[in-house]
């Protein structure tokens, strides 16, 4: 805790913007080597790459010839530019893709960048450093500027306005406005202002850098602290654009296995491994789906990863043969420290390989975590990286297939936090400092971790859960916000935060349901449960010492609150699952803010309190306590109560009935929400159809299909073509009625489906129904009071179904 003495009025400001004193200065050579573009000028050097039409890779350097090398944070796809072209025009030089202009003024090096219709994307207003390692780049921004992505940074979704430091930080507490550094570093923003297209920016350095939207009205600053200035300007127009291109740079979300997007229960620990199996038992006994609990620290021998601790968990075979019975997948948690002991193999092995992250002169960089003195891999090297990974076949011989990543900023228990910024990573030979490489060692380690898991697992996908992370984590891991606390406003501070997660390229995210630490009560826990049902990453988990918090501690009401929202997630599990594989395909988000669907809606710039699950459904959570009803803003469009059929006109607020077993949710006129029966874990069968929902009554408003996505849910058979992806749509018209639609676009399953399609509302029973293609209608009512048309089918191929009225 701080006093006013934080305050004294002398006290240094490290947050005051410096006077920088250098700049390119006058460019008097533009060459071309290898399809690099490079202006060479009085002071410095820039060297342009298009890596596709749409991203400009810019990198200042000082020398002769620029290291055009990236971080791992860059897919190696991205390596490789296109050729750019290169003119002088007016004075300027111009170099272009067939979607991008970069005009450059040779007098005063100045930038500015334009799309293929001549709308002014960037405008570059300084490059400037005085040690050549403090580097700062500017461009203009606007009071009517949108600022959003910037990873896991508190605050609301506007960025305009705020600060932000990039140092992946053990932040245990407190999570509020004005905490700068988290877990994460996501040294990425969207810039978007209303009617102009949208741009992004990725600042591929993984020291300690700042994004400054306060400083300065008319301008924003990304500075570096070490390393290079390596800028990656990606085109939109749309913000959805711009994070497609964001992960085409830095990759796509790695396809989880479906028991990993279920929902899961940790504690700081469940202690032993009776606790462990009364949990589980509970879960099935009670009828509330779970997939996944958690071990955490505790289940190890003095904490010594890849270790038990044999008094608490004698049977650790025995313990995992129960859980599969029951259908739960386990966790453990895994720290980067090794604990310094020559007994324990790990360690010693470790040492005689050089695995370990070393200071310059050569002594191992020791620091203390939970099990005291420990040694640290260092995951830049490959063959550390792999023998890591190849560690964890400990868990896989015990039938474990997911990790946990903890502590990997790395957290120490020292001063300063972290690992001594003077450690040097090995790095295959390219020697990093820890200042210049700290924000990728949780990364690196959930890479080492995935790849690792993924070799031992034979074919099976697996599940990485990872703290700390850089740009490009979503490849090999799920981020969880870390040590939230048990407060409404936690709750309400997550949906930005996941929100711009997602912006941010991180699309498998969510925090701590119910709170970390402090102590939850019944109607938190019930409320943080709806509101999670929807999040893509769905996990209840509390600190050591606090109250219990699994769902049902509070009582019959709140337990059969999470029963209903926890197995709504699992009846929404086929529209959920093809979210994640669109975001595994495209990078799309699986929670969106209002104004990534609505960009053209300006009273959606900050909505920070309601999100859209997918494109289809409105989510508007209850996230202060006592509280009733709720205003809850639909964008334009008719929208329909997904619990009673009421219909709304959007484009304008509605106040939504919300006693405590009602979150209220919404769905749009044109969605099709496949569904399925309610199960316990994800890998439960059912023999009910499958259910498909069709939401009609957009009229003549071209909306677009739902892809459905299906395979195996566990194994890779999915990249070999085993899986199967169709379009559902609906299209209405005066002439023709209702017609729905199926649309294989592949079928790899090869399987016949009976499903049971609901569509509505219908106002009247419909005259007859015409049915082409792959389908046999079996039989169909019509539910008058509900204007619901019940089709049970019977399924193979694409299929089109008219509806007369
Ligand atoms: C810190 C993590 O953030 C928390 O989730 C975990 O329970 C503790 N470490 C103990 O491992």
């Amino acid at each position: 805790m701080l006093t006013s003495e934080a305050i004294l009025p002398d006290k240094p400001n490290d947050k005051r913007e410096t006077t920088l004193s250098a700049s390119i200065g006058r460019i008097h050579k533009t060459e071309t080597v290898e399809g690099t573009v490079i202006l060479r000028g009085e002071y410095a050097n820039a060297a342009f790459m298009f890596i596709n039409d749409q991203t400009l890779r810019m990198k200042l350097f000082f020398g002769e010839t620029p290291d055009l090398r990236s971080t791992p944070a860059i897919v190696d796809d991205a390596a490789k530019s296109t050729i750019a072209d290169v003119e002088e025009k007016e004075g300027h030089v111009v170099i272009s893709s067939p979607a991008l202009h970069a005009v450059v003024n040779p007098e005063k090096f100045s930038l500015r960048l334009f799309d293929t219709e001549g709308r002014l994307l960037l405008e570059e207003k300084e490059i400037a450093w005085d040690e050549k390692t403090k580097i700062r780049f500017a461009a203009a921004k606007t009071n009517e500027s949108r600022i959003y992505g910037l990873g896991e940074k508190t605050g609301f979704l506007d960025k305009n306005g705020e600060r932000y430091e990039m140092w992946n930080s053990d932040v245990y507490e407190p999570h509020v406005q004005d905490t700068d550094a988290l877990y994460q570093s996501i040294p990425f923003m969207i810039h978007y202002e209303h009617g102009k297209p949208a741009y992004g920016l990725l600042l591929d350095n993984p020291g300690r850098t700042v994004f400054d939207m306060r400083t300065h009205e008319d301008r924003y600053t990304v500075s570096i602290n070490s390393g290079e200035l390596d800028l990656y300007f990606l085109g939109g127009p749309s913000i959805k654009d711009v994070v497609k291109r964001l992960t085409d740079v830095t990759g796509k979300t790695y396809m989880p296995p479906m028991w990993a997007i279920g929902y899961q229960q940790s504690r700081y620990s469940y202690m032993n491994q009776e606790e462990v199996l009364d949990i589980a038992r509970t879960f099935r006994k009670k009828g509330i789906p779970c997939d996944v609990l958690y071990l955490d620290i505790h289940y190890m021998d003095e904490y010594r990863v890849f270790t038990w601790d044999s008094k608490r968990f004698p049977k650790p075979m025995e313990m995992m043969a129960e859980l599969k019975e029951l259908g739960f997948e386990l966790v453990p948690i895994v720290d980067p420290g090794v604990k310094q002991d020559p007994k324990y193999p790990v360690y010693a092995e470790g040492v005689k390989n050089g695995y370990f992250c070393r200071k310059l002169e050569g002594d191992i960089f020791i620091g203390k975590v939970w099990p005291g003195l420990s040694a640290f891999p260092d995951f830049t090297d490959d063959a550390a990286a792999e023998w890591w990974g190849d560690q964890h076949r400990f868990y896989i011989k015990q039938g474990i297939n997911g990790i946990w990543n903890d502590m990997n900023e790395p957290s120490v228990f020292n001063e300063s936090k972290t690992m001594d910024l003077d450690v040097v990573h090995g790095n295959n030979g390219n020697p990093k400092t820890h200042e210049e490489w700290h924000n990728l060692y949780g990364f690196l380690m959930s890479k080492a971790t995935f790849e690792g898991m993924k070799r031992g697992l034979s074919g099976e996908r697996p599940f990485v859960l990872t703290r700390a992370g850089y740009a490009g984590i979503q490849r090999y891991a799920t981020v969880w916000t870390g040590d939230n606390r048990s407060f409404w406003e936690h709750m309400a501070l997550s949906i930005p935060m996941v929100l711009n997660l997602g912006m941010s390229g991180i699309a498998f995210a969510g925090p701590d349901v119910g709170g970390f630490s402090h102590h939850s009560s019944g109607e938190l826990v019930a409320r943080w449960t709806q509101m999670g049902a929807f999040f893509p990453f769905f996990r209840n988990h509390t600190m050591i010492d606090s109250r219990r918090q699994e769902p049902w501690t509070f009582g019959d009401q709140v337990e059969e609150i999470c029963r209903e929202y926890i197995g709504l997630r699992y009846r929404l599990m086929p529209y959920l699952y093809s979210l994640f594989y669109e975001a595994h395909k495209t990078g799309l988000p699986i929670l969106r803010s209002m104004i990534m669907e609505y960009p053209d809606d300006r009273d959606a710039y900050n909505i920070c309190d309601q999100f859209l699950f997918g494109s289809g459904i409105l989510v508007a959570p209850i996230y202060r306590p006592g509280v009733q009803s709720r205003s809850v803003y639909l964008p334009e469009g008719i929208w329909y109560d997904y619990r009673t059929g009421e219909r709304f006109e959007g484009g304008r607020s509605v106040l939504a009935a919300a006693p405590l077993d009602t979150m209220p949710l919404y769905v749009k006129a044109g969605a099709v929400i496949p569904e399925q029966a309610l199960r316990q874990s994800t890998g439960e069968g059912s023999e009910q159809p499958a259910r498909i929902r069709f939401y009609v009554g957009a009229g003549t408003t071209d909306v677009s299909p739902f892809a459905q996505y299906e395979d195996d849910g566990r194994t890779y058979a999915f990249e070999h073509g085993k899986y199967r992806l169709r379009e559902w749509s609906s299209r209405e018209s005066q002439e023709d009625g209702i017609r729905i639609a199926c649309d294989y676009l592949h079928d790899g399953l090869d399987e016949t489906q009976t499903a049971i399609l609901i569509i509505g509302p219908i106002t009247a029973k419909p005259v007859e129904l015409i049915s082409s293609g792959g389908v046999e209608v079996d039989t169909w009512i019509y539910d008058e009071e509900n204007k619901l048309l019940q089709v049970n089918a019977t399924i193979k191929h694409s299929f089109e179904i008219r509806i007369r009225l």
